[in-house]
Parts: C-alpha cells; structure tokens; sequence
C-alpha cells in the first residue's frame, strides 16, 4: 500500500481571527500547517500534497519540508481537497485527508487509520465518543428532547480512503456542493465507513481558546 496525505490548508481561519491564514499561525513557534504533515509523514505516510490559499504559497512553501508538494485550494474545503486530489501521483493505493487545524494529532492515530486500510476498509475515520449530555433546543433555546448519546461519536481527521474509492466519490459529488469532511462524501454514494480510535490532542484549533489549550498542550 502507498498512502499519499492530503492536507487541507487553505482556510483563512475567521473564527481564530489571526492576522494571517489559520495554517501559518505559530504553535510554540512553529506554524499550525507544519505540525500537521510532520503527524503525516511520523504516522507511515509515504508522500505529502497541502492544499494553500493561492496568495499565500511562498508563505506555505517556506514553512514545510522539501518534498511537500503545494497545491492551490478552492474557496470550500471541498473544493480545496477536490483540487489537490486531482494532483496526486501515479502511484498512491492510499489517501489520508488531514485538516492543517489539527496540529496535535498524534502520529498514532495516523498508523490506526492506516492499518484499517491496510485490512480492507474502504473508508475510515477516528472518533471520540460523546461524553457530555446532549439535548435538542427549540428557537427559544428551552430544552425539548434529550439524545442518547450511546451511538453518537464525533469525527475528526485523518480520514483514510482506498484511492479510488475517494476520487469516485468527489466524481459523483455536484460541483458547488460543499461537505464538512470526506467520510460525508464517500458515505452520500454508499461506502461504509469504518471507525477507528481518535485522540482528545486531535481537537481542531477553531477559536482563540482552542489555541491556547494547544499551547499548554506543548507546553507540558
Ligand atoms: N480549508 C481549506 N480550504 C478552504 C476552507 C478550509 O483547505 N477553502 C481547511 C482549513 O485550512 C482547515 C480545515 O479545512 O485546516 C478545516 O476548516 P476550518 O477549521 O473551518 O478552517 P477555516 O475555514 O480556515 O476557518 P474558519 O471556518 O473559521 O474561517
Ligand atoms: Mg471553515
């Protein structure tokens, strides 16, 4: 099996609200966008392509290592995975899709999603469970139904996909749909997805306190 990684890195990061793409902002002074393909390439990937906003290339460039190939990425997320798979290489089996927000993820997570692949699984996903109580609201905010939350799990990134799988999948999806992550796109023509162990340190840097909890994170 050759894997190739996906990083999607062209967001400009409204809700952090930094003076820069969200990618590109320091974590213990190294950018977000770095510490997420070194998880890639720690985690057994073969080959890294980063989808950048198009202004900002050099600024990517500079920041990753030799080998990393840039791609420009497109105004949704989907569109910015859309464009850097139609650039990846001849030889990949594998593609692991990873948002650049997700600096801390543990490389063994990467080996988790890879080693379900490896088994036959089409699609996979990490997952946490849900531990805090969860409820539906009105518009009034008052509290009408409770959810079990047993079967609940919340998704994260790496997503791993067989190659061929995922491009067929982006193939059938419309052109300005937009999916707030790939398992979404393979599971709307029909393929299972899998699930494997996530990683609290995976969280996605949003918000400004997410941020700073990465930093404590390092830090310890
Ligand atoms: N992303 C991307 N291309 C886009 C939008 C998002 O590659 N057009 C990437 C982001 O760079 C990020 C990941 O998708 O690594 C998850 O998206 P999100 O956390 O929403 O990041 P942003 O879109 O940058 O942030 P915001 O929504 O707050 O503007
Ligand atoms: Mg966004």
């Amino acid at each position: 099996m050759s894997a190739v990684g996906i990083v999607a890195a062209a967001g400009s990061g409204l809700r952090l609200g930094a003076d820069r793409p969200k990618a590109l902002v320091p974590l213990a002074g190294r950018p977000l966008v770095a510490w997420s393909v070194q998880t890639l390439l720690d985690g057994g990937v073969d080959e890294v392509l980063v989808a950048v906003p198009t202004a900002d290339h050099d600024a990517f460039a500079a920041v990753l290592p030799g080998g990393v190939r840039l791609v420009e990425g497109g105004v949704t997320r989907t569109a910015s995975v859309r464009a850097a798979l139609a650039r990846v290489s001849g030889e990949a089996t594998a593609l692991l899709v990873h948002d650049a927000a997700r600096p801390l993820t543990p490389p063994a997570v990467v080996t988790r999603v890879l080693d379900a692949l490896r088994s036959g699984a089409p699609a996979v996903v990490p997952v946490l469970p849900v531990v805090d109580t969860t409820v539906v609201v009105d518009e009034a905010g008052t509290v009408t139904d409770a959810v079990p939350r047993a079967p609940l799990r919340r998704v994260q990134t790496p997503q791993g996909f067989a190659r061929r799988v995922l491009v067929e999948a982006y193939d059938a999806l419309p052109g300005g749909a937009e999916l707030t992550d790939d398992a979404a796109v393979v599971r709307a023509v029909g393929i299972p997805v899998r699930t494997v162990a996530g990683d609290e340190r995976a969280a996605k840097v949003t918000v400004p306190h997410d941020l700073a909890l990465a930093e404590l994170l390092v830090a310890r």
